[in-house]
């Protein structure tokens, strides 16, 4: 039977990792203690690789330290943060999806918490977050953080993102779903991408994204995606207009809200969307994430390439 997952992780320097030490890798059977091979995985084989290193792990995403350079306001409990810190994770967090864990230097590790890449340049990356638990609560200009990554399972579909080139992108974006969504477009947007963007500020009550959005000539309509209305402006866009890609980015009731409207509309369409799971430890190890789909399988959302059809 085809498998419908693969790790993220696959083929990265970050490959092979503790889980098959322990015979949980995702994406080779043979190390998670199988006799045959099932894999769809057509890079270097994980199993080979795994013993070319004589099972020896020693690829794990280490701590880096970053700077608090900026904190400001956007809206309710809504902050910018811009954070000064190594090029050379910054270079490893710029593509589509990508994001870290961070806790204050002062903190334990109890503390890391994942947090997508809004944006970066050449020394900074850009988050916006809610400061709404003891986790993100006392962040402020001037901290020195513990960052950890980089980490790329913040958008959950099944082919490369990046990848896509000249296709028609429709992207839907609620409140604090705007926070994934500046790097997919601006990504895509220079590989000659028709976007559109559907964008509801949700209960943020701000439309911050688009201040990042310079340069970037894309047409976006304004909408309340749970209101009739705006699910009418939606569909009717969907309908009229060939759609190769959806991006859904917001929370779980969005991306339910759009597989039915793909599945009512056109099932060929590509569809991504934010990975709203609860991750803890982002490595597949502690399970926080876990999901069963439908045919029983149990899956990690912090490590799993899945088409979403399967877990909403
Ligand atoms: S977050 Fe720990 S297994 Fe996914």
């Amino acid at each position: 039977m085809l498998k419908l997952y693969k790790c993220i992780d696959s083929g990265s320097e970050y490959c092979t990792c503790s889980l098959s030490d322990t015979k949980d890798c995702i994406s080779c059977s043979h190390l998670r203690g199988d006799d045959l091979c099932d894999c769809t995985w057509n890079g270097v084989c994980i199993l080979y690789e795994y013993i070319m290193k004589n099972g020896s792990q020693n690829n794990y995403r280490r701590d880096y330290k970053g700077q608090i350079v900026d904190k400001k306001f956007i809206s309710n409990e809504l902050y910018l943060l811009k954070i000064k810190l190594d090029n050379k994770l910054i270079r490893k967090l710029d593509t589509i999806g990508s994001y870290v864990f961070i806790r204050k230097d002062c903190n334990s590790p109890y503390y890391n918490t994942p947090m997508s890449i809004f944006d970066l340049d050449e020394h900074h990356i850009y988050i916006v977050y809610q400061e709404i638990g003891p986790k993100t609560k006392k962040i402020n200009k001037g901290d020195t953080l513990i960052i950890k990554g980089p980490y790329w399972g913040g958008l959950i579909g099944t082919s490369d993102l990046s990848k896509k080139e000249n296709c028609s992108i429709v992207i839907v974006a609620r409140g604090i779903g705007q926070s994934s969504i500046l790097l997919p477009i601006k990504k895509l947007y220079l590989k000659g991408n028709n976007i559109v963007l559907f964008l509801d500020q949700g209960k943020t009550s701000s439309l911050y994204c688009l201040d990042f959005m310079k340069g970037v000539n894309i047409k976006t309509i304004l909408i309340d995606s749970l209101s009739n209305e705006g699910e009418k402006t939606l569909k009717n866009y969907i309908k009229g207009n060939p759609v190769d890609v959806l991006i859904s980015a917001g929370a779980d009731m969005v991306h339910r809200q759009m597989k039915t409207i793909i599945e009512t509309i056109d099932k060929s369409i590509e569809w991504f969307v934010s990975n709203n799971s609860i991750i803890c430890c982002g490595e597949g190890v502690c399970g926080a994430c876990l999901k069963k789909i439908e045919n029983g399988d149990r899956i990690k959302l912090c490590k799993t390439i899945i088409d979403p059809r399967n877990i909403y």
